[in-house]
């Protein structure tokens, strides 16, 4: 793994936006430039990190992170589901089919956890049992394995907005999908969540939980878009020490996101109001938690590309270098 020293140097030249011409209408999301033109849809991921609903600023290589495993899933999951990858063009970007994004995030979880306003770990300590429709037993602790996995849909929220847990039927009578259409993308969830299970319990990790959208292609058809189990979409634990931590009332050793999250939430913030900034050694070990999480999935360390990303992405892109700017 690249030393640390190497990261802390790396601080200053993340990729933090992209701004390019000619290659389609950009959509900014809060860590993806999305370039659309005609049925092909280039996804930038850059290296800006959101917890919270929120942008908490950027970590080096987590865009190189995030492509590399989304393209390493999709191309190990295409007998499980159909998916939007058409090639990656770029350590940061990818080409996809543009799709018609369907308007809810299928949620999938193995364990009741987290500590935001919205998860589903907060819901159950404040009482409530009963959780997208699915009733939960009375005496669940924090990090407990369920009995099986759920699917626990959310809408998609405005950006600063949080997503709003629902129940299937709820989602149906509010008219934002169709029966047929939500129980496909349901099927689909649930086949690759136990398909991510699997992979990641030969690798010694949990798939704790994980998000997945999916779209409509031009011709209807129903396929995964975003991401795939990636740090920012998962949550993953490492499995030798879960029991131990369990038992002893910790929370289990994250490879994800909640290392960022956890900062936060010492701090006593869980999202509501400006976050505070985050510092370079939580930038740092998030970095490293990020190509640890890569490396542990894959078996192999990820190959880093570690030249000036805006000129690289232009020149790949096909974009003429005076259009691009920072
Ligand atoms: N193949 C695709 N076709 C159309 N839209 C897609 C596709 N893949 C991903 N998307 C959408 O592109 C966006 C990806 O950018 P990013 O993940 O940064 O956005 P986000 O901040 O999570 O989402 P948003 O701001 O829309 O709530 C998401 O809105 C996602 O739904
Ligand atoms: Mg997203």
């Amino acid at each position: 793994m690249i030393a640390e020293g190497a990261l802390y140097e790396s601080l200053g030249r993340t990729l933090e936006r992209t701004r390019f011409e000619g290659i389609g209408e950009l959509y900014e999301g809060k860590v993806r430039d999305n370039y659309t033109r005609g049925d092909r849809r280039v996804i930038v991921t850059t290296d800006r990190i959101s917890a919270f609903d929120r942008i908490l600023g950027t970590v080096p290589f987590k865009g190189q992170v995030l492509t590399s495993l989304a393209a390493w899933w999709f191309e190990r999951t295409r007998d499980v589901a159909p998916n939007h990858l058409v090639q990656k063009v770029d350590p940061n970007a990818l080409e996809c089919v543009a799709c018609t994004p369907l308007p809810v995030e299928l949620v999938m979880r193995a364990y009741i956890t987290g500590s935001t306003s919205t998860s589903m770990w907060t819901h159950y300590q404040r009482g409530e049992r009963v959780f997208c429709g699915h009733a939960l037993p009375e005496g669940l602790v924090k990090n407990q394995r369920l009995d099986a996995p759920l699917l626990t849909p959310a809408t998609k929220a405005p950006l600063g907005q949080h997503d709003v847990s629902v129940s299937r039927e709820q989602l149906v009578a509010s008219g934002a999908i169709g029966e047929a259409d939500f129980d496909r993308a349901a099927e689909i969830a649930r086949a690759l969540f136990a398909a991510g299970q699997a992979q990641c319990a030969s690798r010694g990790l949990i798939l704790v939980d994980t998000k997945y959208e999916l779209g409509k292609t031009p011709e209807g058809e129903i396929v995964v878009i975003d991401e795939i189990h990636t740090p920012d979409s998962s949550r993953f634990w490492v499995e030798s020490t879960y029991a131990e931590r369990f038992d002893a009332g910790l929370d289990p050793e994250p490879l994800d996101k909640d290392f960022v999250r956890r900062y936060y939430t010492a701090l006593g913030y869980r999202g509501d109001g400006e976050p505070p900034p985050l510092p370079p050694e939580v930038r740092v070990g998030a970095a490293q938690r990020y190509l640890e999480a890569f490396e542990r999935i894959t078996g192999a360390p990820l190959e880093l590309d570690v030249s000036d990303p805006l000129p690289r992405l232009a020149k790949n892109l096909g974009v003429t270098s005076t259009s691009a700017s920072a």
